[in-house]
């Protein structure tokens, strides 16, 4: 479910939202309390804790972010976590095993296939592991989502949210619409990439960018090299397009669209890319002269890394039971104030304010 309710702490986030659109109905990402807040947990005469993170795509960094925050609840509540890339069903079942040979107790997991998920839980429940999912819902063999707590982002309210900060663009800049298209680079399989491409398609509708005027390419794999090629075929289909608004499941999806229209003689004056992280597309604000990324909706690793532990643990060690389904909101952010809103989420190195 979409959350609605607008409470958000900072009063510029809020004027950022207002200014560039939020992505997903809320004015914060809904960070947790302050975890410095929270009590410790007594463990005087208790076995220490031990937890697993898997993830799908350990070389992308909001994977790295999510182990990042992970860690921090880790140190925090004094268990050890132990980081795994699992990049296919092989090394997940193995990881599992590994896992179970240290005495996990459980593990959070983003899965590199979302039909996985019975095998995953056949094994986690062999061991008397729990398991909290992330990012990516596991689905069971009648193809509906199963019923293991998961953290996911809002991905329909996000996309559309994309959708309409392309559509302000689009007409921000007063480009012709015989001169100019949408490409999409989607990834169908996976439910969370579907629901955010089509939502951005919704998103750019609804602001009135005809339909006709949207090409969507798929990718193979979800990642720059993916994105590049799946533009690739898209750009040599359609040779009389002279500006782009982009947009695909994450930053690496669009980053890759716009390194592939680079290589056709694109500019930032000519491609309008809004991603969905907020940690690959750093390197893209961070250059001295703007690229065609243009926006990124930022999403929370704080929240998909740190609470999602947060709650395994407390249901090890206390038996507090998580919530079933989490979604999570997000900001657009430009490379005009991605660090004030990164700093002002936790999100930048600041020990200061990180949790
Ligand atoms: C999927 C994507 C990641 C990231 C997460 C966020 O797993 O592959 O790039 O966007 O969702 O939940």
């Amino acid at each position: 479910m979409v959350g609605r309710v607008a409470i958000g702490p900072v009063v510029a986030s809020m004027l950022a939202l207002l200014a560039f659109g939020g992505c997903g109905g809320q004015n914060d990402l809904g960070a947790p309390d302050d975890p410095r807040a929270s009590k410790d947990s007594d463990h005087a005469n208790t076995e220490r804790v031990r937890i697993g993170f898997l993830v799908k795509q350990p070389e992308e960094s909001w994977f790295q972010q999510e182990w990042r925050f992970a860690q921090k609840a880790a140190d925090k509540y004094g268990f050890d976590l132990i980081k795994i890339g699992a990049t296919d069903g092989e090394k997940v079942l193995a990881a599992i095993d590994n896992l179970a040979a240290q005495n996990a107790r459980g593990f959070v997991i983003c899965t590199p296939d979302v039909r996985l998920g019975p095998a995953i839980m056949a094994k986690a429940n062999a061991n008397s592991m729990k398991v909290f999912s992330v990012d990516d819902q596991f689905v069971g063999p009648e193809g509906a989502f199963m019923d293991v707590p998961y953290m996911g982002i809002s991905a329909r309210a996000i996309g559309e949210s994309v959708g309409r900060t392309l559509a302000a663009e689009f007409k921000r800049r007063g480009w012709p619409i015989e001169e100019t298209a949408a490409a999409g680079i989607t990834f169908d399989e996976l439910d969370t990439a579907h629901e955010r491409t089509e939502g951005a398609i919704a998103g750019l509708a609804a602001a009135g960018f005809p339909a006709d005027r949207i090409f969507t390419a798929p990718e193979r794999t979800s990642d720059t090299e993916g994105s590049f090629n799946a533009a690739g075929t898209l750009l040599t289909q359609h040779p009389e397009v002279k500006r782009w608004l982009v947009f695909s499941m994450n930053d690496e999806g669009v980053m890759g669209a716009v390194r592939a229209m680079e290589g056709r003689g694109f500019t930032a004056n000519t491609v309008a890319g809004v991603g969905i992280g907020g940690s690959t597309c750093l390197t893209e604000f961070e250059k001295a002269t703007p690229s065609g990324f243009y926006a990124t909706c930022l999403i929370s690793p704080l929240r998909h890394g740190y609470e999602t532990t947060e709650l395994l643990y407390k249901w090890i060690h206390d038996g507090v039971v998580p919530p079933k389904d989490t979604r999570t909101q997000g900001m657009i952010i430009t490379r005009e104030n991605y660090k004030q809103v990164m700093s002002e989420q936790g999100l930048l190195d600041d020990p200061g304010r990180a949790p």
